[in-house]
């Protein structure tokens, strides 16, 4: 079996210059939200450029998004989205959601996303789809709360796209019992038998998995 890569960050900084080609407004809104505290939760670059050639493979139009944070994610993807998609994004955070709304409109996409404020189980009764692409990322221990509603709310041969899956190798060491790690330990293990998806994890950031409705 062929070595695995361990991506540090020489590698990294070569991986994006070679292969980035992330718009400007995206660029500024990852150096504002670098000063963030939780900067972290921002996606990776690479992973929105990934995200973006996925909604254009999928011809996708119809987004859901639960976790927008500064509203990186959601912009990467709107970007790819024809003139007639648009995306409902989730969050509880009226701060960091108030940057989002800000790049948004810097890149003229603010007709095409609506921030929904509220807990997103709360709102996705209010949003009944259908979808063609779901993408989680709010909190950990409602993933598979996440997984359930979106999945009823996806058409056949859509795709939920679930971030953090490998959590930062928390995932892989039994002495992490912390209940994020619990639940995406549980969520992978759910996915990897569950009949109802095609599935790919992959090792892109802190792990994504692609999950397709059948
Ligand atoms: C990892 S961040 C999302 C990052 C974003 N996708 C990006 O690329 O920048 C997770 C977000 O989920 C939000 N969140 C946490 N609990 C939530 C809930 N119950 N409902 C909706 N959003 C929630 C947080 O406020 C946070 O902004």
């Amino acid at each position: 079996m062929p070595k695995a890569l361990t991506l540090d960050d020489r590698l990294i900084d070569y991986l994006h210059s070679v292969s980035l080609r992330e718009p400007e407004v995206l660029r500024q809104l990852r150096a504002e939200t670098a000063a963030h505290p939780r900067s972290q939760m921002q996606i990776a670059p690479e992973q929105g450029q990934f995200m973006a050639l996925l909604v254009e493979l999928l011809g996708a139009r119809r987004i859901l998004e639960i976790g927008c944070f500064t509203g990186y994610s959601s912009l990467a993807m709107s970007l790819a989205l024809p003139a007639d998609g648009y995306i409902d994004t989730c969050d509880v955070d009226e701060e960091t959601t108030a940057i989002a709304r800000h790049y948004w409109q810097a890149a003229g996409q603010q007709d095409k996303i609506t921030l929904h404020l509220g807990p997103a189980l709360d709102t996705l009764k209010e949003l009944p789809g259908p979808y063609d692409l779901v993408f989680l990322d709010a909190d950990k221990v409602n993933y598979d709360a996440y997984l359930e509603a979106s999945y009823k709310r996806l058409r056949a041969g859509g795709l939920i796209l679930i971030d953090n899956v490998l959590w930062s190798g928390a995932v892989a060491d039994e002495s992490v019992r912390d209940p994020d790690t619990e639940a995406l330990r549980a969520l992978n293990r759910k996915l990897q038998a569950d009949s109802r998806f095609t599935i790919s994890m992959l090792p892109l950031a802190d792990g994504l998995t692609l999950a397709r409705k059948r």
